[in-house]
């Protein structure tokens, strides 16, 4: 069990969040934290007013004060901006690492003992800001997305064989950006490889419509960027932390050479506990995984130079 979470950037990923944990998370203090005094204040008048329709018995705070993160046991990090039609995964990576830097050294200060959960994008580079900036053990700094991108494919993959999602294995693992690997091998359909579903014109299209499934929602909203399952991924994690479960999810985590890979941060499956990553678990990767992995390090040398 946890009992305090706090939640920087109250936007809609954010704010969204806020409701998920409110609905199925029992903690006893939720912190909103934005720039923004007003939204963060203007949300939580609107999340407290669901209290009886709910119900939960959380004390709920907006504010724009980082010394009411102290003692938080979660801090998830949703400030920055979302990525807009046009913008370069660069120009995203240099606002959002400015301002996650002073957020993390906010969560070192009044923090220091919790577990960061980072969703700001461009997110495996975030992740890695994150670490640096905080000095915290790589256990205790999560990034939330290979978890979303699972979601993404298990959705698609359903529509397309029209078998029902609970009857569906499979994830996806690797940057979380068009890079981000969504292997067919393992998929399977109650146990059964997909190749007797699908066609490989069929497979093609499944992996590459989850690769762009988030740069497409952009495409349609133009100013921002999905909520409901970034945020829902996000609670879901909250939830493997807060009831202890011991659940593999895909997270991006600093490796240490895990995979042949030593000071970047990537999605892998990793066993999660109220510890955060107890176990990095290394997969044996077909040829191909293993080089499309490695292009992690083309993508870091932009996150070494901002
Ligand atoms: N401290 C606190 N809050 C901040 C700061 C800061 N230094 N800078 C920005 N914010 C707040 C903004 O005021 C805004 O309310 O972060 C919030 C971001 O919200 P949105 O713009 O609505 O973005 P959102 O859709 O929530 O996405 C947030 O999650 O999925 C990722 O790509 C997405 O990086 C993006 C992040």
């Amino acid at each position: 069990m946890i009992t305090k979470l706090s939640i920087i950037g109250a936007g809609g990923v954010g704010s969204t969040l806020a409701f998920h944990v409110l609905s199925r998370v029992p903690v006893k203090e939720l912190v909103l934290i934005d720039i923004l005094s007003n939204v963060a204040k203007g949300i939580v008048l609107d999340l407290e007013d669901t209290r009886s329709l709910l119900p939960f018995c959380a004390q709920v705070i907006g504010t724009d004060d980082f010394s009411h993160l102290r003692d938080s046991d979660i801090v998830v990090i949703t400030a920055g901006i979302a990525r807009k039609e046009g913008m370069t995964r660069l120009d995203l990576l240099k606002i959002n690492a400015k301002v996650t830097r002073e957020v993390s050294l906010q969560i070192k200060q009044f923090a220091k003992n919790a577990i960061v959960i980072v969703v700001t994008n461009p997110l495996d580079l975030i992740t890695y800001v994150v670490t640096k900036q905080t000095s915290f053990p790589r256990e205790r700094v999560i990034g939330m997305g290979s978890s979303l991108d699972t979601a993404r494919l298990l959705n698609l993959f359903s529509k397309c064989s029209t078998v029902g999602v609970s009857s569906l294995e499979g994830f996806v693992f690797g940057q979380h950006n068009n890079d981000m690997i969504v292997s067919m091998d393992r998929l399977r359909i109650k146990g059964e490889a997909i190749s007797s579903f699908l066609n490989a014109q069929e497979i093609s299209t499944l992996q590459e419509k989850t690769a762009h499934r988030g740069g497409e929602i952009v495409e349609l909203l133009k100013n921002r960027s999905a909520t409901f399952a970034p945020s829902l991924a996000c609670c879901r994690l909250i939830e493997a932390i807060a009831e202890d479960k011991n659940e593999i999810i895909p997270v991006s985590v600093m490796l240490n050479g895990e995979y042949g890979l030593k000071d970047v941060c990537v999605g892998v499956p990793c066993l999660i506990n109220r510890k955060g990553v107890e176990k990095v678990i290394e997969l044996s990767l077909s040829p191909e995984e293993k080089k499309k992995l490695a292009k992690v390090n083309e993508a870091f040398q932009d996150v070494y130079n901002v």
